[in-house]
Protein backbone atom coordinates (compact mmCIF):
# COMPACT_ATOMS: atom_id res chain seq x y z
CA UNK A 1 0.00 0.00 0.00
CA UNK A 2 1.05 3.05 -0.90
CA UNK A 3 0.14 7.06 -1.43
CA UNK A 4 -0.70 7.87 -4.72
CA UNK A 5 -2.68 11.02 -6.18
CA UNK A 6 -6.23 10.57 -6.80
CA UNK A 7 -7.85 12.20 -10.06
CA UNK A 8 -8.98 15.39 -7.73
CA UNK A 9 -5.60 15.75 -6.83
CA UNK A 10 -5.70 14.69 -3.31
CA UNK A 11 -3.64 12.05 -1.97
CA UNK A 12 -5.22 8.50 -1.56
CA UNK A 13 -4.23 5.35 -0.15
CA UNK A 14 -3.88 2.45 -2.50
CA UNK A 15 -5.98 -0.75 -1.39
CA UNK A 16 -4.63 -3.52 -3.99
CA UNK A 17 -8.16 -6.05 -4.22
CA UNK A 18 -7.13 -9.57 -5.51
CA UNK A 19 -10.07 -11.07 -7.38
CA UNK A 20 -9.37 -15.45 -7.70
CA UNK A 21 -11.55 -15.69 -11.15
CA UNK A 22 -13.28 -19.29 -11.06
CA UNK A 23 -10.76 -21.32 -13.47
CA UNK A 24 -13.87 -22.04 -15.83
CA UNK A 25 -15.31 -18.97 -15.87
CA UNK A 26 -15.23 -16.58 -19.46
CA UNK A 27 -16.47 -13.25 -18.40
CA UNK A 28 -13.79 -10.48 -19.51
CA UNK A 29 -11.61 -8.49 -16.77
CA UNK A 30 -13.18 -5.52 -17.49
CA UNK A 31 -16.92 -7.22 -16.25
CA UNK A 32 -15.52 -8.53 -13.14
CA UNK A 33 -13.83 -5.38 -12.14
CA UNK A 34 -17.04 -3.56 -12.82
CA UNK A 35 -19.14 -6.22 -10.54
CA UNK A 36 -16.50 -5.89 -7.89
CA UNK A 37 -16.29 -2.55 -8.17
CA UNK A 38 -19.84 -2.26 -7.62
CA UNK A 39 -19.76 -5.10 -4.59
CA UNK A 40 -17.00 -3.31 -2.51
CA UNK A 41 -18.83 -0.27 -3.01
CA UNK A 42 -21.40 -1.87 -0.33
CA UNK A 43 -18.56 -2.12 2.66
CA UNK A 44 -17.01 0.82 4.26
CA UNK A 45 -14.86 0.00 6.91
CA UNK A 46 -12.60 -3.69 6.77
CA UNK A 47 -9.57 -5.17 8.46
CA UNK A 48 -6.54 -5.00 6.41
CA UNK A 49 -7.08 -8.69 5.81
CA UNK A 50 -10.19 -9.37 4.77
CA UNK A 51 -11.54 -12.20 1.49
CA UNK A 52 -15.09 -12.58 0.69
CA UNK A 53 -15.88 -16.05 -0.29
CA UNK A 54 -19.99 -15.78 -0.74
CA UNK A 55 -21.97 -13.35 -2.92
CA UNK A 56 -25.32 -12.31 -3.09
CA UNK A 57 -25.05 -11.29 -6.89
CA UNK A 58 -25.44 -14.00 -9.22
CA UNK A 59 -22.03 -12.61 -11.49
CA UNK A 60 -20.03 -12.55 -8.63
CA UNK A 61 -21.22 -16.33 -7.74
CA UNK A 62 -20.59 -17.69 -10.76
CA UNK A 63 -17.60 -16.38 -12.19
CA UNK A 64 -15.27 -15.17 -8.64
CA UNK A 65 -13.90 -17.61 -6.39
CA UNK A 66 -12.28 -14.83 -3.80
CA UNK A 67 -12.64 -10.95 -3.54
CA UNK A 68 -9.65 -10.31 -0.73
CA UNK A 69 -7.90 -7.20 0.75
CA UNK A 70 -4.70 -8.55 1.49
CA UNK A 71 -2.91 -6.46 3.78
CA UNK A 72 -2.21 -8.23 6.85
CA UNK A 73 0.02 -4.98 8.14
CA UNK A 74 -2.67 -2.99 7.93
CA UNK A 75 -5.34 -2.28 10.62
CA UNK A 76 -8.65 -1.11 9.69
CA UNK A 77 -8.91 0.14 6.26
CA UNK A 78 -12.07 2.70 5.25
CA UNK A 79 -12.58 1.75 1.76
CA UNK A 80 -14.34 5.14 0.74
CA UNK A 81 -11.44 6.93 1.11
CA UNK A 82 -8.71 4.32 -1.19
CA UNK A 83 -8.30 4.25 -4.22
CA UNK A 84 -8.84 0.72 -5.15
CA UNK A 85 -6.37 -1.53 -7.99
CA UNK A 86 -8.14 -4.61 -8.74
CA UNK A 87 -5.93 -6.97 -9.87
CA UNK A 88 -8.12 -10.17 -11.84
CA UNK A 89 -6.14 -13.52 -11.87
CA UNK A 90 -6.83 -17.14 -11.96
CA UNK A 91 -4.38 -20.13 -10.50
CA UNK A 92 -2.43 -22.36 -12.30
CA UNK A 93 -2.96 -25.64 -11.16
CA UNK A 94 -0.18 -27.65 -13.50
CA UNK A 95 2.21 -28.04 -10.13
CA UNK A 96 5.88 -28.17 -10.41
CA UNK A 97 7.77 -29.02 -13.53
CA UNK A 98 11.41 -29.51 -13.57
CA UNK A 99 13.81 -28.20 -15.98
CA UNK A 100 15.78 -31.04 -17.27
CA UNK A 101 18.91 -30.91 -18.91
CA UNK A 102 19.38 -33.45 -20.93
CA UNK A 103 16.63 -35.99 -22.58
CA UNK A 104 17.66 -39.26 -21.68
CA UNK A 105 19.25 -38.31 -17.82
CA UNK A 106 17.62 -37.85 -14.37
CA UNK A 107 19.03 -34.58 -14.42
CA UNK A 108 16.77 -31.87 -13.02
CA UNK A 109 18.59 -28.55 -13.04
CA UNK A 110 15.63 -26.83 -11.22
CA UNK A 111 12.61 -26.63 -9.98
CA UNK A 112 9.52 -24.65 -12.06
CA UNK A 113 6.34 -23.35 -11.80
CA UNK A 114 3.80 -21.30 -13.81
CA UNK A 115 2.77 -18.34 -11.49
CA UNK A 116 -0.12 -17.57 -10.25
CA UNK A 117 0.37 -21.32 -8.88
CA UNK A 118 -2.44 -23.21 -6.95
CA UNK A 119 0.10 -24.52 -4.68
CA UNK A 120 1.71 -21.46 -3.72
CA UNK A 121 -1.53 -19.45 -2.77
CA UNK A 122 -2.01 -18.61 0.70
CA UNK A 123 1.45 -18.45 1.95
CA UNK A 124 2.17 -15.09 1.97
CA UNK A 125 -1.01 -14.52 3.82
CA UNK A 126 0.06 -17.90 6.59
CA UNK A 127 3.67 -15.56 7.10
CA UNK A 128 4.13 -13.62 10.05
CA UNK A 129 7.16 -11.68 10.60
CA UNK A 130 8.02 -8.24 12.09
CA UNK A 131 6.44 -5.43 11.27
CA UNK A 132 6.40 -4.15 7.86
CA UNK A 133 8.84 -6.94 6.51
CA UNK A 134 6.56 -7.92 3.89
CA UNK A 135 5.34 -4.44 2.92
CA UNK A 136 8.28 -3.49 2.44
CA UNK A 137 10.05 -6.34 0.03
CA UNK A 138 6.63 -6.19 -1.84
CA UNK A 139 7.15 -2.41 -2.65
CA UNK A 140 10.59 -2.39 -3.00
CA UNK A 141 10.73 -5.37 -5.82
CA UNK A 142 7.85 -4.08 -7.64
CA UNK A 143 9.26 -0.45 -7.78
CA UNK A 144 12.44 -2.11 -9.25
CA UNK A 145 10.57 -4.00 -11.31
CA UNK A 146 8.76 -0.66 -12.53
CA UNK A 147 11.88 1.14 -12.93
CA UNK A 148 13.27 -1.48 -15.07
CA UNK A 149 10.05 -1.49 -17.14
CA UNK A 150 10.10 1.89 -17.58
CA UNK A 151 13.78 2.32 -18.41
CA UNK A 152 15.07 4.21 -15.62
CA UNK A 153 19.17 5.01 -15.80
CA UNK A 154 20.44 2.46 -13.37
CA UNK A 155 23.49 4.57 -13.53
CA UNK A 156 21.90 7.24 -11.87
CA UNK A 157 20.23 4.76 -9.78
CA UNK A 158 21.49 1.85 -9.10
CA UNK A 159 19.41 -1.67 -8.55
CA UNK A 160 19.84 -4.96 -9.24
CA UNK A 161 16.90 -6.94 -9.10
CA UNK A 162 18.66 -9.00 -6.45
CA UNK A 163 17.14 -9.96 -2.91
CA UNK A 164 18.99 -11.75 -0.39
CA UNK A 165 16.85 -13.34 2.69
CA UNK A 166 19.01 -14.37 5.79
CA UNK A 167 18.83 -16.02 9.19
CA UNK A 168 18.59 -18.91 11.05
CA UNK A 169 16.78 -21.97 9.54
CA UNK A 170 13.26 -22.70 9.38
CA UNK A 171 11.85 -19.43 9.51
CA UNK A 172 10.40 -18.92 6.45
CA UNK A 173 12.53 -17.45 4.04
CA UNK A 174 12.31 -19.92 1.26
CA UNK A 175 8.37 -19.88 1.90
CA UNK A 176 8.67 -16.02 1.78
CA UNK A 177 10.20 -16.08 -1.52
CA UNK A 178 7.53 -18.14 -2.86
CA UNK A 179 4.94 -16.02 -1.52
CA UNK A 180 7.19 -12.86 -2.55
CA UNK A 181 6.79 -14.57 -6.26
CA UNK A 182 3.43 -15.63 -6.43
CA UNK A 183 1.93 -11.98 -4.97
CA UNK A 184 3.81 -9.83 -7.59
CA UNK A 185 2.86 -12.19 -10.73
CA UNK A 186 -0.55 -11.20 -9.30
CA UNK A 187 0.02 -7.62 -8.68
CA UNK A 188 1.91 -7.24 -12.09
CA UNK A 189 -0.75 -8.88 -14.45
CA UNK A 190 -1.77 -6.46 -15.90
CA UNK A 191 1.42 -5.85 -17.33
CA UNK A 192 2.84 -8.98 -17.09
CA UNK A 193 0.62 -11.94 -18.98
CA UNK A 194 2.09 -14.63 -16.45
CA UNK A 195 5.23 -15.41 -14.60
CA UNK A 196 7.87 -18.21 -14.31
CA UNK A 197 9.35 -19.17 -10.88
CA UNK A 198 12.71 -21.22 -11.31
CA UNK A 199 14.26 -22.83 -8.02
CA UNK A 200 17.61 -23.77 -8.42
CA UNK A 201 18.86 -25.80 -5.21
CA UNK A 202 22.56 -24.83 -5.30
CA UNK A 203 23.45 -27.62 -2.76
CA UNK A 204 22.22 -30.28 -5.08
CA UNK A 205 23.92 -28.65 -8.41
CA UNK A 206 27.05 -28.97 -5.91
CA UNK A 207 26.89 -32.61 -5.31
CA UNK A 208 25.53 -34.10 -8.62
CA UNK A 209 26.97 -31.62 -11.27
CA UNK A 210 30.58 -30.35 -10.19
CA UNK A 211 32.41 -33.35 -11.83
CA UNK A 212 30.95 -31.87 -15.26
CA UNK A 213 32.53 -28.10 -14.60
CA UNK A 214 30.81 -25.45 -15.76
CA UNK A 215 28.88 -26.97 -18.98
CA UNK A 216 25.57 -28.13 -17.44
CA UNK A 217 25.36 -24.69 -15.76
CA UNK A 218 25.60 -22.88 -18.68
CA UNK A 219 22.95 -25.34 -19.95
CA UNK A 220 20.58 -24.32 -17.64
CA UNK A 221 20.40 -21.25 -17.70
CA UNK A 222 19.71 -21.25 -21.38
CA UNK A 223 16.65 -23.18 -20.45
CA UNK A 224 16.07 -19.90 -18.28
CA UNK A 225 17.06 -17.60 -20.58
CA UNK A 226 14.51 -19.09 -23.15
CA UNK A 227 11.95 -18.20 -20.22
CA UNK A 228 13.18 -14.88 -20.13
CA UNK A 229 12.92 -13.73 -23.94
CA UNK A 230 9.47 -13.53 -23.69
CA UNK A 231 8.89 -10.37 -23.13
CA UNK A 232 5.14 -10.45 -21.44
CA UNK A 233 6.76 -12.84 -18.51
CA UNK A 234 7.99 -12.27 -15.36
CA UNK A 235 10.83 -14.63 -14.39
CA UNK A 236 12.13 -15.23 -10.92
CA UNK A 237 14.98 -17.16 -10.35
CA UNK A 238 15.22 -18.76 -6.82
CA UNK A 239 18.88 -19.49 -5.57
CA UNK A 240 18.37 -21.19 -2.03
CA UNK A 241 21.37 -21.74 0.08
CA UNK A 242 23.01 -19.20 -1.92
CA UNK A 243 25.92 -19.40 0.62
CA UNK A 244 27.14 -23.14 -0.85
CA UNK A 245 27.73 -21.34 -4.00
CA UNK A 246 30.17 -19.08 -2.88
CA UNK A 247 31.82 -20.54 -0.26
CA UNK A 248 33.58 -22.48 -2.25
CA UNK A 249 34.83 -20.22 -4.04
CA UNK A 250 36.12 -18.42 -0.94
CA UNK A 251 37.54 -21.98 -0.02
CA UNK A 252 39.63 -21.88 -3.22
CA UNK A 253 41.57 -19.20 -2.16
CA UNK A 254 42.29 -21.15 0.76
CA UNK A 255 42.95 -24.21 -1.75
CA UNK A 256 40.75 -27.10 -0.29
CA UNK A 257 38.31 -26.88 -2.67
CA UNK A 258 38.53 -28.61 -6.06
CA UNK A 259 38.57 -27.27 -9.19
CA UNK A 260 36.01 -28.59 -11.07
CA UNK A 261 33.59 -26.53 -8.50
CA UNK A 262 35.29 -23.86 -8.81
CA UNK A 263 33.89 -23.76 -12.37
CA UNK A 264 30.44 -24.35 -11.63
CA UNK A 265 30.36 -21.46 -8.90
CA UNK A 266 31.86 -18.38 -11.16
CA UNK A 267 30.07 -20.05 -14.26
CA UNK A 268 26.47 -19.52 -11.78
CA UNK A 269 27.87 -15.84 -10.54
CA UNK A 270 28.48 -14.82 -14.08
CA UNK A 271 25.39 -16.40 -15.90
CA UNK A 272 23.02 -14.59 -12.75
CA UNK A 273 24.92 -11.05 -13.54
CA UNK A 274 23.77 -11.94 -17.56
CA UNK A 275 20.44 -12.79 -17.05
CA UNK A 276 19.83 -9.97 -14.25
CA UNK A 277 20.52 -7.34 -17.35
CA UNK A 278 17.20 -7.88 -18.11
CA UNK A 279 13.95 -6.17 -17.23
CA UNK A 280 12.02 -8.75 -16.71
CA UNK A 281 13.94 -10.58 -14.17
CA UNK A 282 13.95 -10.90 -10.14
CA UNK A 283 17.01 -13.04 -8.69
CA UNK A 284 15.83 -14.28 -4.85
CA UNK A 285 18.45 -15.56 -2.87
CA UNK A 286 18.66 -17.29 0.78
CA UNK A 287 20.64 -18.16 3.16
CA UNK A 288 21.80 -19.70 6.43
CA UNK A 289 24.83 -18.25 6.79
CA UNK A 290 25.55 -15.04 5.74
CA UNK A 291 29.19 -14.46 6.87
CA UNK A 292 30.08 -17.39 4.53
CA UNK A 293 28.77 -15.98 1.30
CA UNK A 294 31.22 -13.90 -0.62
CA UNK A 295 31.31 -9.87 -0.78
CA UNK A 296 30.65 -9.50 -4.37
CA UNK A 297 27.71 -11.87 -4.61
CA UNK A 298 26.60 -9.79 -1.09
CA UNK A 299 27.43 -6.47 -3.05
CA UNK A 300 24.84 -7.61 -5.83
CA UNK A 301 21.90 -7.68 -3.36
CA UNK A 302 19.38 -4.67 -3.33
CA UNK A 303 18.18 -5.59 -0.23
CA UNK A 304 20.02 -8.07 2.43
CA UNK A 305 16.75 -8.77 4.66
CA UNK A 306 17.26 -10.31 7.93
CA UNK A 307 14.11 -12.96 8.60
CA UNK A 308 14.77 -13.33 11.93
CA UNK A 309 12.41 -16.14 15.01
CA UNK A 310 9.20 -14.67 14.97
CA UNK A 311 7.60 -12.93 17.96
CA UNK A 312 5.38 -14.62 20.84
CA UNK A 313 2.41 -12.62 18.31
CA UNK A 314 4.15 -14.09 15.72
CA UNK A 315 4.10 -17.88 17.07
CA UNK A 316 0.52 -17.24 18.34
CA UNK A 317 -0.42 -16.07 14.57
CA UNK A 318 0.82 -18.83 12.81
CA UNK A 319 -1.17 -21.60 15.47
CA UNK A 320 -4.33 -19.67 15.02
CA UNK A 321 -3.60 -19.94 10.95
CA UNK A 322 -2.82 -24.00 11.85
CA UNK A 323 -6.25 -24.14 13.47
CA UNK A 324 -8.40 -22.58 10.89
CA UNK A 325 -6.83 -24.85 8.13
CA UNK A 326 -7.65 -28.14 10.01
CA UNK A 327 -11.13 -26.46 11.16
CA UNK A 328 -11.42 -25.50 7.36
CA UNK A 329 -10.63 -29.31 6.68
CA UNK A 330 -12.77 -29.91 9.18
CA UNK A 331 -10.54 -31.91 10.74
CA UNK A 332 -11.82 -29.71 14.04
CA UNK A 333 -14.98 -28.62 14.68
CA UNK A 334 -17.29 -26.62 14.97
CA UNK A 335 -15.87 -24.13 12.82
CA UNK A 336 -15.24 -20.77 14.74
CA UNK A 337 -13.82 -17.29 14.23
CA UNK A 338 -10.29 -17.18 14.96
CA UNK A 339 -8.37 -13.76 15.73
CA UNK A 340 -5.21 -12.53 15.63
CA UNK A 341 -3.40 -10.82 18.52
CA UNK A 342 -3.81 -7.77 16.97
CA UNK A 343 -7.16 -8.12 16.65
CA UNK A 344 -7.98 -9.33 20.09
CA UNK A 345 -6.01 -6.08 21.26
CA UNK A 346 -8.51 -3.76 18.79
CA UNK A 347 -11.34 -4.98 20.95
CA UNK A 348 -9.36 -4.86 24.58
CA UNK A 349 -9.36 -8.87 24.74
CA UNK A 350 -12.95 -8.54 25.45
CA UNK A 351 -14.94 -11.78 25.83
CA UNK A 352 -17.38 -12.43 23.35
CA UNK A 353 -19.22 -15.97 21.44
CA UNK A 354 -16.63 -14.28 18.65
CA UNK A 355 -13.42 -13.88 20.65
CA UNK A 356 -14.10 -16.46 22.87
CA UNK A 357 -11.64 -19.32 21.40
CA UNK A 358 -9.18 -16.92 20.47
CA UNK A 359 -8.82 -15.70 24.36
CA UNK A 360 -9.00 -19.20 25.64
CA UNK A 361 -5.92 -20.55 24.02
CA UNK A 362 -4.02 -17.30 24.18
CA UNK A 363 -5.27 -15.59 27.42
CA UNK A 364 -4.70 -18.47 29.94
CA UNK A 365 -3.32 -21.60 27.95
CA UNK A 366 -1.06 -20.59 25.21
CA UNK A 367 2.08 -20.97 27.38
CA UNK A 368 3.99 -22.98 24.03
CA UNK A 369 7.33 -21.79 23.19
CA UNK A 370 9.21 -23.34 20.43
CA UNK A 371 12.65 -21.39 18.66
CA UNK A 372 11.49 -21.80 15.26
CA UNK A 373 8.24 -21.24 14.23
CA UNK A 374 7.76 -24.54 12.03
CA UNK A 375 4.62 -26.39 13.15
CA UNK A 376 5.07 -29.87 13.37
CA UNK A 377 1.83 -31.90 13.98
CA UNK A 378 3.81 -33.16 17.26
CA UNK A 379 4.14 -29.90 18.25
CA UNK A 380 0.79 -28.43 17.16
CA UNK A 381 -1.05 -31.45 19.03
CA UNK A 382 1.23 -31.01 22.11
CA UNK A 383 0.14 -27.29 22.14
CA UNK A 384 -3.87 -27.91 21.38
CA UNK A 385 -3.62 -31.16 23.90
CA UNK A 386 -2.41 -28.18 26.32
CA UNK A 387 -4.93 -25.85 25.47
CA UNK A 388 -8.02 -28.64 26.21
CA UNK A 389 -6.60 -30.13 29.58
CA UNK A 390 -6.80 -26.30 31.12
CA UNK A 391 -9.83 -26.06 29.40
CA UNK A 392 -11.31 -29.14 31.16
CA UNK A 393 -9.13 -28.52 34.51
CA UNK A 394 -10.65 -24.77 34.44
CA UNK A 395 -14.26 -26.19 33.98
CA UNK A 396 -13.68 -28.88 36.87
CA UNK A 397 -12.91 -26.63 39.06
CA UNK A 398 -16.16 -23.94 38.34
CA UNK A 399 -18.13 -27.32 38.81
CA UNK A 400 -16.81 -28.18 42.27
CA UNK A 401 -16.93 -24.50 43.14
CA UNK A 402 -20.42 -24.05 41.92
N1 LIG B 1 7.38 -16.43 10.20
C1 LIG B 1 6.65 -17.48 9.84
N2 LIG B 1 5.31 -17.41 9.78
C2 LIG B 1 4.57 -18.49 9.44
N3 LIG B 1 5.08 -19.69 9.10
C3 LIG B 1 6.41 -19.81 9.12
C4 LIG B 1 7.26 -18.72 9.48
N4 LIG B 1 8.52 -19.14 9.40
C5 LIG B 1 8.47 -20.42 9.00
N5 LIG B 1 7.22 -20.83 8.83
C6 LIG B 1 6.80 -22.16 8.38
O1 LIG B 1 7.89 -23.05 8.63
C7 LIG B 1 8.18 -23.88 7.52
C8 LIG B 1 9.65 -23.75 7.11
O2 LIG B 1 9.87 -22.52 6.48
P1 LIG B 1 10.96 -22.32 5.34
O3 LIG B 1 11.35 -23.60 4.69
O4 LIG B 1 10.48 -21.24 4.43
O5 LIG B 1 12.17 -21.76 6.20
P2 LIG B 1 13.66 -21.41 5.74
O6 LIG B 1 14.02 -20.18 6.48
O7 LIG B 1 13.75 -21.38 4.26
O8 LIG B 1 14.47 -22.62 6.32
P3 LIG B 1 15.91 -23.17 5.84
O9 LIG B 1 16.90 -22.11 6.17
O10 LIG B 1 16.08 -24.40 6.67
O11 LIG B 1 15.82 -23.45 4.39
C9 LIG B 1 7.22 -23.46 6.41
O12 LIG B 1 6.19 -24.41 6.35
C10 LIG B 1 6.66 -22.12 6.85
O13 LIG B 1 5.32 -22.00 6.46
MG1 LIG C 1 14.92 -22.54 2.90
Amino acid sequence: MELVEDCGGTSALAVHVEVLVKPRSTASKTDVRMHVVAFLDHHRVITGNHRWTEFDEQFLRQNVDSVAIADPERGTIDLKGCNLTVHIFTLNNDGLSTLNLEEDEELSAANHWLLPAAEFQGIWESLVFEDGVKTQLLDYVSTTIFFSDKNVNSNLITWNRVVLLHGPPGNGKTSLCKALAQKLSIRLSDRYTYSQFVEINSHSLFSKWFSESGKLVTKMFQKIQQLIDDEDALVFVLVDEVESLTAARNASHAGTEPSDAIRVVNSVLTQLDQIKRHPNVVILTTSNLTEKIDLAFLDRADIKQKIGPPSTEGIFNIYMSCLGELMKCQIISPRQQLLTLHELETISFMESNVSQMSLNIHLKHFTFKCSTPTVTLERFLGALDKAVDKELEDRAKMVSCA
